[in-house]
């Protein structure tokens, strides 16, 4: 049964519990044809809402597996993507605010890629394999997927990086500096093999005889957010409280890596802290709101930010309870919006990109 109206017709002035109450009415009413996936660094009220949570790799994987109509994609743009990719055409994705996109996504354009591509191919010999890191648009996926590479995520780097170096081939890595470099270098790929390609200069800025001689490049992008960690944040905390772990998402520098106890996805941050034992002590270094979430789920735990600043991804944060509501009230009426539809030519390959990068998962 639909709840009585609020007073209030206009939703933008209903208080946060009502729109709450209304998305739950909506999800009651449209039942099974749709399902709502949300990212961890989504606020509260909206991992309240969700069927299922996750990081980059768990919610593609639910994507591929659901069965719904539509699928609400409560995370940013590059996520729709993968999401309306690996689903079938009956099936709509929607991204409730479509300006919530990511900026690392956006350092690495076609153009450039393509014009990066062209000059290491002309002067380095030997087979090159693509990898690009999930956040990125579907038009680099297709071109990864055309290039006989794959895509990875924060928690599959290391076996997709493994399985192109097992191919003896030289890696491109894009659009995420510091997870490239993190998992070649755990993968026994010395610091001096890898160059930074830096995406506005000729040859990336090297020489083609410094072309010719590196193993992996890596695309200079990065992500705002986890860029603002520093090594100087774990020893004032290592100061502070002395018995306290570290554990850090790796799209942080390598330096901040190196110094931290423990890395990974959002998902292994998530697990990691649920599995540690009441009174440890965690310092975190990843989105304010996932940690803050943590803080609150682990009373009996120490969870706190690394970082003294507010580490927000204000893409994710877009995404609010109005937006979640206003998608769900257009669908039973019968209306469609937000899609993310991926153009069918881009999407075919960028699909062989995904789907190797989900068998060696
Ligand atoms: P995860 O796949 O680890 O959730 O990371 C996604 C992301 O965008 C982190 O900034
Ligand atoms: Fe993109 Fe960084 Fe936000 Fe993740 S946290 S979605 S990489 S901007």
């Amino acid at each position: 049964m639909d709840a009585a109206p609020h007073p209030a017709s206009d939703p933008r002035d209903w208080p946060e519990d009502v729109v709450l109450e209304r998305i739950a009415d909506l999800k009651a009413r449209l039942g099974r044809d749709v399902l709502i996936l949300a990212h961890h660094y989504q606020r509260d009220a909206i991992v309240g809402v969700a069927d299922h949570v996750g990081d980059s790799l768990k919610l593609a994987q639910a994507a591929a597996v659901a069965t719904a109509r539509t699928i609400v994609f409560c995370g940013v743009h590059f996520m729709a993507e993968t999401a309306d990719i690996l689903t079938s055409p009956e099936q709509s994705v929607l991204l409730p605010e479509l300006r919530a996109g990511c900026s690392m996504a956006d350092m690495a354009t076609p153009d450039a890629l393509e014009w990066a591509w062209e000059r290491l191919s002309a002067v380095s010999p030997g087979k090159v394999l693509p990898i690009t890191y999930i956040n990125s648009a579907a038009s680099l996926k297709d071109f990864v997927g055309r290039h006989g590479g794959a895509v990875c995520t924060s928690s599959n780097a290391r076996s997709i990086v493994r399985w192109a170096l097992e191919q003896d081939a030289k890696i491109f890595f894009f659009p995420d500096e510091h997870l490239g470099r993190i998992t070649a270098y755990e993968l026994d790929v010395p610091l001096e093999d890898m160059v930074v390609w830096d995406r506005d200069k000729e040859l990336g800025g090297h020489t083609p005889a410094a072309v010719r001689a590196a193993r992996v490049f890596l695309w200079n992008g990065f992500c705002v957010v986890h860029q603002m960690f520093e090594p100087e944040d774990i020893a004032d905390w290592r100061q502070k409280e002395p018995d306290i772990q570290v554990i850090v998402h790796p799209e942080c520098p390598f330096a901040v890596i190196q110094d931290a106890d423990f890395h990974g996805s959002t998902e292994k941050i998530v697990r990691t802290i649920e599995n540690a034992p009441a009174g440890s002590k965690w310092a975190v270094g990843t989105e304010i709101n996932l940690v803050a979430r943590l803080a609150d789920r682990h009373p009996d735990k120490m969870v706190v930010s690394l970082s003294p600043h507010q580490a927000l991804c204000a893409n994710m944060y877009k995404i609010k309870p109005l937006s979640v509501f206003r998608v769900l009230d257009a669908l039973a009426e019968g209306r469609v919006l937000g899609r993310v539809q991926v153009p069918g030519p881009v999407a075919g390959q960028a699909r062989e990109a995904l789907e190797r990068m989900l068998s060696l998962s």
